[in-house]
């Protein structure tokens, strides 16, 4: 059964204190951090890359760094995130032709492997064979490019979907995540939870990430009981 792991973005943190943040944040219960890598072309923003993660990487070396690649190339910078100390490196299917030869490039780097989609992008994009391949899949509940946007709940069939045909499987969502829509995530099967201004933008972050979790894992042990019984 899939267990509940929270990923504060930091992309709504202070970044003039990246490594303070992230400590932050781990010291109220945060499984992973998530590195939001914007390239300017993918996406129209800008915001970190490979040398800021070798300084948190460094700052917090116990840190896992679930590195979500808004980026055009992904090929380009797998050598350089796995080098950065990155543990995760999702890339979007709509950024590369050859997802499968990238998760094995991903790997020989020692890192997991993450595949995003845009909400645009259907589920049946993803194939048995790539989601297979992949530790996770990420399920956009905002288009790429900023935090603080409305979560896009017409996403969320994706994630059920996802969820019906790997029942196992690491599914993330990311966007507009929080105490007002962590039921309708947990009920459609994920459990890796992204938020960003819901954490860092509350008075007790620490009361956030609980919630999110139980939310999560109470709803994956009913999944799980309701399957044992079919
Ligand atoms: C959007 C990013 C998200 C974003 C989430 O492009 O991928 O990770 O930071 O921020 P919130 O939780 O504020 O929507
Ligand atoms: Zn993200």
């Amino acid at each position: 059964m899939p267990h509940a792991i929270i990923s504060p973005s930091v992309l709504a943190s202070d970044f003039g204190q990246l490594t303070a943040e992230c400590k932050r944040m781990i010291k109220n219960g945060a499984d992973w951090l998530h590195m939001d890598v914007m390239d300017g072309h993918f996406v129209p923003n800008i915001t970190m890359g490979a040398p800021i993660l070798t300084c948190v990487k460094k700052g917090v070396p116990d840190i896992f760094m679930d590195c979500h690649m808004m980026v055009a190339q992904p090929e380009k910078w797998v050598d350089d995130i796995a080098a950065a100390g990155g543990a995760l490196y999702c890339f979007h299917l709509e950024a590369t032709s050859d997802p499968l030869a990238l998760i094995d490039v991903i790997h020989g780097k020692k890192m997991k492997a993450g595949v995003a989609i845009s909400p645009d992008t259907p589920s049946s994009a993803i194939t048995d064979q790539v989601a297979n391949a992949a530790d996770m899949l990420l399920v956009m509940t905002v288009y790429p490019g900023r935090g603080g946007q409305k979560f896009l709940d017409r996403c969320l069939p994706k994630v059920a979907d996802l969820r019906a045909r790997f029942p196992e499987k690491d599914i993330e969502v990311d966007g507009g995540v929080g105490p007002s829509t962590i039921d309708a995530c947990a009920h459609a099967g994920s459990n890796v939870i992204v938020a960003g201004t819901a954490i860092f933008n509350a008075p007790d972050p620490e009361q956030v990430i609980t919630l999110l979790k139980a939310t999560v894992n109470t709803a994956q042990a009913h999944a799980a009981a309701q399957r044992a019984q079919q």
